[in-house]
């Protein structure tokens, strides 16, 4: 069956983002000229998905109406002969079906997955983590859908990080590491360094079969009483249901400062309206 859905998880608290993420929501903050939403509903129709769904918290209207029509704006725009920022705008409103569901307390990933089950109304579905940027020229998700096609089993995908940073991931145990796709043999959350059964992270694309929905429901809530999305993997990995994709293209962390910074330096380096004011920048000697 092809893959149509997909679920945008943006509920968190975006703590790391405080004060700006008070009232405007993380996901909403730009990298260059777009919010971080965008990034990810693109990505999502690049990958052929065509209906998405955004779990939203109180509070954030303004995601939803990033990509409802704008028929005021689309008619001063039109009478200045603003043509090109027309269409970027009109694009917007375009990109995919988009739904919204409310995720009323922040219980965690897995329970931000199950409020879009109705949704997902048992057929495969993606889900993709918007704060994890992936190269916008790259086509990853597409791929993953394709491994998920061909093989018939959940897919996620991987990042090889330097093994003083896999404490902060959730680590893939796999059977052989040059046999791709991975066959995941378990999942370990936060493994202390030495514990650590490869340095493969999870990163945030996933390709999931509806069945882990049923695993999500079944699950006791883990520490600060979340439902934790890796704890049902690691369910389908242990029953030999789950593969790995290996990410090799760039990546950033737009959660935190240093990642979100980076990603606007390193995207607006690629602008031909911003290239120079970045060499500019970054030519300087720091303050
Ligand atoms: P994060 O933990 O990175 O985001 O969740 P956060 O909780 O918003 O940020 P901090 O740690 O407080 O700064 C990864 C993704 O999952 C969503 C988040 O919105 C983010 O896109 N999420 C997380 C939910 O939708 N619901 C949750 O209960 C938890």
């Amino acid at each position: 069956m092809p893959i149509r859905k997909g679920v945008i998880p943006a509920a968190g608290l975006g703590t790391r983002f405080l004060p700006a993420s008070k009232a405007v929501p993380k996901v909403l903050l730009p990298i260059v000229d777009r919010p971080v939403i965008q990034y990810a509903v693109e990505e999502m129709a690049r990958a052929g998905i065509t209906q998405i769904c955004i779990v939203l918290s109180h509070g954030q209207g303004a995601i939803s109406d990033h990509f409802a029509p704008a028929p005021e704006l689309e008619a001063v725009l039109e009478k200045a002969g603003k043509t090109e920022l027309l269409e970027e705008v009109r694009r917007t409103e375009t990109l995919a079906d988009i739904f919204y569901v409310q995720q009323h307390r922040p219980l965690g990933l897995g329970h931000a997955v199950v409020c879009a089950a109705d949704f997902i109304d048992d057929e495969p579905f993606a889900v993709l983590l918007p704060d994890e940027l992936f190269d916008p020229k790259d086509n990853f998700l597409g791929e993953m859908v394709e491994t998920f096609e061909v093989e018939g089993a959940s897919v996620v995908a991987g990042l090889e990080v330097p093994h003083e940073e896999i404490c902060r991931y959730g680590a893939m145990a796999i059977e052989d590491l040059e046999v791709e796709p991975l066959r995941i043999l378990s999942l370990v959350e936060k493994p202390p360094l030495d514990e650590a059964p490869s340095d493969i992270a999870i990163v945030g694309r996933y390709v999931l079969e509806p069945a882990v929905l049923a695993l999500l429901a079944k699950l006791p809530p883990g520490a600060l009483g979340e439902i934790q999305l890796t704890d049902a993997l690691d369910i389908l990995a242990r029953e030999g249901r789950l593969l790995g994709k290996l990410y090799r293209g760039r990546r950033w962390d737009a959660g935190n400062k240093q990642g979100f910074l980076r990603a606007n330096f390193d995207l607006a380096a690629e602008r031909p309206d911003l290239a120079a004011t970045v060499a500019d920048l970054l030519g300087r000697p720091v303050a």
